[in-house]
């Protein structure tokens, strides 16, 4: 039984996240980077690297984000596709783990397998899946396929897709085969096939999910390595913690063999008051006028551009037909009147024009650590001595350069107090985060 125990590693790790298209990353600063050219992503993952960072992410966007029916204007183009680029960051790192988000409901796990495969490879190990199901309907415009699949259906895709993906990994009896013939029937994917790369130093790519319903958190308590939370905040950590452990366990995967790593955005300087200023600047960069008004846009389901930023927020009511979650993600699960209500009350409470209200609402408010390095270092201890996370994937709020200060300031604070590591522990991502080597699965299924 002493496997249902959860226990604390005592330690804290970063990934970082390279979203690409958002409104946390600062394109337009000084200096900025490309968010395309391949130097801005050089720059940051080697960084990361000399931090010890166990993971670099990249975030997926099969389309562009889209805004009242058009791709949001104030969006930065251009998401170069993430294996392609993390091949290329294969050649320039030697112990950073490599993550690629990539979504179940479009792809097709016998090609995206094969292609995990190569990058697994290609990195000597160090392949990861973000799984993600995708919640937005636009998307679905760009495939053959077309349409949008629901909640439920979404999830049970995504197992039957990860599964098969799996099986195909898992078809070789040792490391350079012979490889089993993989036969999958089931509802969702017929897939015949017989794996064309051997395993890697890895054994298999590590899988990441992201998505935070019950369903989304149930499945990865089945499937995943690692969870990318939304849950940052210390007390709301612990609770996601404890909800993942009874998870695990009752999926009978043992207390332990989920890591957690939730989203997070640091604002570092040598002193607090320092920090604290700094904060108000990357805010006021972020949530400009125009950005402020288009969030809105996306839950109201009408033009606000007649509303002045920093006057109160809009009288008129939301469009409530065209209410669905298909209307973007931003809106996901919210009903428009209810919320419109709701945020017209507290913004007036609190005094809040919209543009204060949006960068309170849109700030990562839950997910910033801001503070002297010294103080944040402390905080994060806490988190390590009592579990609380494995570690957090950081969103840097400026590229390339975003990194610069957590490398050279805050990762020695938090070596010296021991709950960071001072070196990659082996090669692959596997032995880095200290995960298990996979059991194998049975080869031939019919579902
Ligand atoms: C921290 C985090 C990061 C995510 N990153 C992406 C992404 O890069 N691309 C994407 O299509 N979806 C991303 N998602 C969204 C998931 O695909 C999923 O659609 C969404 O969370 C809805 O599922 P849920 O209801 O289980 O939360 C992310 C979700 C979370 C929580």
């Amino acid at each position: 039984m002493t496997r249902d125990i959860f226990k604390p590693s005592g330690r804290i790790q970063f990934g970082i996240f390279f979203q690409g298209v958002n409104s946390g990353t600062i394109w337009k600063a000084a200096e900025s980077g490309s968010q395309t050219d391949f130097e801005s992503f050089r720059r940051i993952v080697q960084t990361a690297e000399r931090g010890k960072f166990a993971a670099f992410f990249l975030g997926e966007g099969l389309r562009l984000r889209e805004h009242l029916g058009r791709p949001h204007a104030l969006d930065v183009v251009g998401r170069p596709d993430a294996q392609t680029m993390l091949a290329a960051l294969a050649s320039v790192t030697t112990n950073i783990g490599l993550v690629a988000t990539q979504n179940t409901t479009y792809n097709d796990p016998a090609d995206l397998a094969h292609r995990l495969s190569s990058l697994d490879l290609i990195s000597g190990g160090r392949a990861a899946w973000n799984v993600v199901t995708t919640d937005n309907a636009w998307t679905g415009a760009n495939f053959r396929r077309g349409g949008y699949l629901d909640h439920a259906d979404r999830y049970r895709h995504a197992e039957a897709f990860v599964e098969t993906a799996k099986r195909i990994w898992d078809s070789w009896e040792t490391p350079s085969g012979p490889a089993h013939r993989v036969l999958h029937q089931g509802q969702h994917y017929t897939v015949d096939v017989t794996p064309r790369l051997p395993r890697s130093p890895q054994y298999r790519p590590v899988l990441f999910q992201a998505g935070d319903s019950p369903e989304g958190r149930d499945f990865a308590a089945r499937q995943a390595d690692v969870i990318f939370s939304a849950h940052p905040k210390f007390d709301d950590a612990v609770e996601f913690r404890r909800d993942i452990v009874s998870r695990s366990v009752a999926a009978g995967r043992g207390a332990n063999a989920v890591r957690i790593m939730p989203a997070s955005e640091f604002i570092l300087a040598a002193t607090d008051q320092e920090a604290r200023e700094k904060k108000d600047w990357v805010r006021s960069l972020q949530i400009g006028p125009q950005q402020a008004i288009a969030y809105l846009e996306q839950f109201w389901g009408r033009e606000l551009s007649a509303y002045d930023p920093d006057g109160p927020l809009p009288d008129i009511d939301p469009v409530v037909e065209e209410t669905s979650e298909t209307r973007g993600s931003g809106f996901h699960g919210a009903k428009a009147r209810q919320l419109a209500d709701q945020w017209r009350a507290e913004a007036k409470d609190k005094g809040l024009s919209i543009r204060q209200f949006v960068t309170s609402r849109t700030a990562r408010i839950d997910s910033t650590f801001t503070g002297s390095y010294n103080a944040v270092a402390d905080h994060l201890a806490q988190y390590a001595r009592v579990g609380a996370v494995d570690g957090f994937n950081i969103s840097p709020w400026l590229i390339p350069t975003g990194l610069d200060d957590i490398v050279n300031h805050l990762v020695p604070e938090l070596q010296e107090r021991g709950v960071y590591p001072t070196e990659y522990r082996g090669s692959t991502l596997r032995e880095n985060l200290g995960l298990e080597t996979p059991v194998r699965l049975s080869q031939q299924v019919s579902v």
